[in-house]
């Protein structure tokens, strides 16, 4: 037989290919669209898928008997998740503050007085590149087991040269240790550190010096640029400094405030600005004439409990292209899950299941420059696919809070078995 593949999915209740937008992110109509297949099935080889169809064409062309398959009789498949942005690599919790929170303080006044992301810098600084390596394995463990495929990690709790790299040094091992795809972004400008509080331009010039270290281990630079970090001024010297360096731009924009970032993300070609849940009018007009994708992230204000979520249907009606992510990190959202941010895209910004689940897969590729390997089940791109236990993908938001995904295959690998990580 030609070109025999090492696996067969047949059988697929309902397959989501989430295909046709390699080239460019989804917008408008193009989110409504899933590229669904009834009875599905598709052919993987080395890795890769090379045949993406339904079960009569894929029987037609292949000799079941000699090939590995997997019947995947009334359930729904998808694309893995591609969670394009989190802070996922970070020593001890703040389950302390989260009472404080639930008591009155909030999240910007605890980082005022040296808590929140200052206080996960001390315990992340305490720590080595191996023990963050075990405990961040554990996180990438419970991703795959709901379904993330790929990943982005930022840096960010290190915050001086010796820390940050051992940080990227952690994340460039687990690129070679764990099967998930990781993507490592620099996030210097995180917080302004203690030693710096007096003082945050030398900060930011420290945060410029360590840029060509950086840019061994990540292909992004991100800054956090809003109240109580860093200014649009500051962030300008970052943007600058790493575009020359070849690195690609992100911004955490407008979470907390409207402080400029977002034409400044614009101007410099940012490849993605993150958050916006205080996008104005007349930046939504601004975003819709650039190639930003806008990765929008709601668990941070279910967690921080704020009612301002980020206006993702006039977005998506202005043509603007929407990425989820979880931003899994210890402060503002310590979950790892992405069904649960489909969920929320739509009950907490109406965006209808269909939306979300392109939001959260294609579009988030984009966000990362990985459209061309994932975020879709096409030929040619890697075999990574999620089998979830409902029939309908409508479920995946309607079931919320418990985990749907019953099969991971990673790179065309069995990945996760019955809900358990194959080792
Ligand atoms: O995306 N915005 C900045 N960073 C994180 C919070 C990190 C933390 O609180 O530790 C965020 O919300
Ligand atoms: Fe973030």
């Amino acid at each position: 037989m030609e070109n025999k593949p090492d696996l067969i999915i047949y059988n697929i209740g309902q397959l989501l290919t989430i295909r046709g937008t390699t080239q460019k992110p989804k917008v408008l109509r193009q989110m409504d669209d899933l590229g669904i297949i009834e009875d599905g099935a598709v052919a993987v080889k080395d890795g890769k898928f090379i045949h993406v169809s339904n079960t009569i064409e894929i029987r037609k062309r292949y000799e079941f008997g000699a090939i590995k398959t997997f019947d995947a009789s009334g359930k729904a498949a998808m694309p893995g998740f591609v969670d394009c942005h989190t802070h996922s690599l970070f020593g001890g919790n703040r389950a302390a503050e989260f009472v404080e929170r639930i008591q009155g303080a909030t999240y910007l006044e605890i980082l005022r007085k040296g808590g929140g992301i200052l206080s996960t810098v001390n315990n992340t600084r305490k720590l080595s590149t191996e023990e963050l390596t075990e405990i961040t394995q554990k996180h990438l463990d419970s991703m795959l087991l709901h379904g993330t495929t790929t990943v982005e990690i930022k840096s960010g709790y290190g915050l001086d040269l010796m820390n940050e790299i051992k940080i990227l040094k952690s994340i460039r091992e687990l690129q070679k240790t764990h099967c998930l795809d990781i993507v490592p972004t620099f996030l210097g400008a995180h917080a302004i550190p203690v030693e710096y509080k007096h003082d945050p331009d030398a900060y930011v010039d420290l945060v410029c010096d360590m840029l060509p270290f950086a840019k061994e281990y990540a292909v992004f630079c991100d800054v956090f640029c809003d109240e109580g970090a860093f200014n649009a001024k500051q962030t300008e010297k970052i943007f600058h400094t790493a575009r020359n360096l070849g690195f690609q731009l992100k911004l955490h924009s407008n979470e907390f405030k409207d402080i400029g970032g977002i034409p400044l993300a614009i101007k410099y070609e940012a490849v993605s600005i993150e958050h916006l849940d205080h996008v104005t009018p007349k930046e939504i007009s601004q975003l819709s004439g650039s190639k930003a994708i806008c990765v929008l992230l709601p668990g941070i204000p279910l967690f921080l409990m704020k009612d301002t979520y980020a206006p993702a249907k006039e977005m998506l009606e202005k043509g603007l292209a929407i990425a989820l992510a979880t931003d899994f990190n210890p402060g503002t959202c310590p979950c790892l899950n992405m069904q649960i941010m489909i969920t929320l895209g739509s009950l907490k910004m109406s965006m209808t299941p269909a939306q979300a689940i392109n939001a959260a897969t294609i579009n988030a590729a984009h966000a990362l420059s990985m459209a061309h390997r994932v975020g879709s089940i096409e030929e040619g791109k890697q075999a990574d696919m999620i089998i979830l236990d409902i029939n309908d993908y409508r479920q995946l938001s309607y079931y919320f809070g418990v985990n749907h995904v019953q099969t991971v295959i990673k790179n065309g690998r069995l990945v996760v078995d019955n809900k358990v990580l194959v080792k």
